[in-house]
């Protein structure tokens, strides 16, 4: 599918990886629905898109609450028609392991990064279904393919949206639905920005998006970037622990509400 003239709703859109993908699709045709908590971000972002000559229309809603997405993402589909491509985007990290295991930490990330894909998936699949056609996306995260220290929690709500973006795939591929699961390596966004360690080829999100709308319209299974950063995750894979914990990658640091 091309872009142009086509619904996408992006949840996680008033900052970072979202904002910078609203403003890409926009520009490339898309009518873009948007999502997150913070309402003047939202409308400064729509403000920004239709002042380029695109289409966008915003609703506030928290991912994590399934009713109150669903209701959000209708009111999208009644203004801007049905969704072509849902992009579940909206996420937080922050450090978290074994001394202590701070349970409310772990559970945040797993409602926001992995239920709140969840209930977005949830709220599109019927129409989707119906009409035989569409496409869900989630904004994972390299991190998925390892359990790193200092980031456990982090690592497991992201190898859970993989694993469950994969089951779909298979499942609703026979049926018009394509399924991805999107896994960049470090950008640059407010979620990283308090990040003093290392992060390895780092990208912008503007540069981000870009990629991320290109692959897109492959319906890829999985599509991971930066290629170097995917490669090094590979052979992180294979390391030894005690490498390892010399801190090979650093640990994420505290971002949004978590
Ligand atoms: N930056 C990276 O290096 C990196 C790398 C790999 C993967 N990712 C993933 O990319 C996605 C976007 O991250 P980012 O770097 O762009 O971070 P960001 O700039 O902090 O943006 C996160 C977005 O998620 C929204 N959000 C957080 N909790 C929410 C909730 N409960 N309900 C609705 N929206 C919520 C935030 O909006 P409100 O606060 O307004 O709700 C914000 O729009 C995340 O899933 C992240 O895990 C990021």
């Amino acid at each position: 599918m091309a872009w142009q003239g086509g619904t996408v709703v992006i949840t996680g859109a008033s900052s970072g990886i979202g904002w910078a993908l609203a403003k890409e699709l926009a520009a490339r045709g898309a009518r873009v629905g948007i999502l997150a908590r913070r309402p003047e971000l939202l409308e400064k972002l729509v403000e920004e898109i239709r002042t380029a000559g695109g289409i966008a229309e915003a609703e506030t809603s928290d991912v994590t609450d399934r009713a109150a997405l669903a209701v959000a993402i209708g009111k999208l589909e009644s203004r801007l028609g049905p969704t072509d491509v849902l992009i579940a985007n909206a996420g937080v990290s922050a450090p978290s392991g074994g001394d202590p295991v701070n349970s409310d930490v772990v559970e945040t990330m797993m409602r926001v990064n992995y239920l709140g894909v969840i209930y977005a998936f949830e709220a599109v699949l019927p129409g989707m279904l119906r009409r035989g056609a569409g496409h869900v996306v989630a904004v994972s995260s390299l991190a998925a393919y390892k359990g790193l220290p200092g980031s456990a929690g982090y690592c497991a709500s992201k190898a859970a949206v993989n694993v469950f973006c994969e089951a779909l795939r298979i499942e609703l591929q026979p049926r018009g639905v394509a399924v991805t699961a999107i896994c960049p390596g470090f950008i640059r966004t407010p979620m990283t920005a308090a990040q003093t360690n290392p992060m390895p080829f780092l990208m912008d999100a503007d540069a981000a998006a870009k990629r991320i709308a290109d692959a897109l319209l492959r319906r890829p299974g999985v599509y991971n970037f930066p290629w170097l950063m995917y490669r090094l995750m590979k052979i992180t894979r294979w390391l030894p622990d005690r490498v390892i914990r010399r801190k090979v990658l650093p640990p994420p640091t505290k971002s949004g509400t978590v």
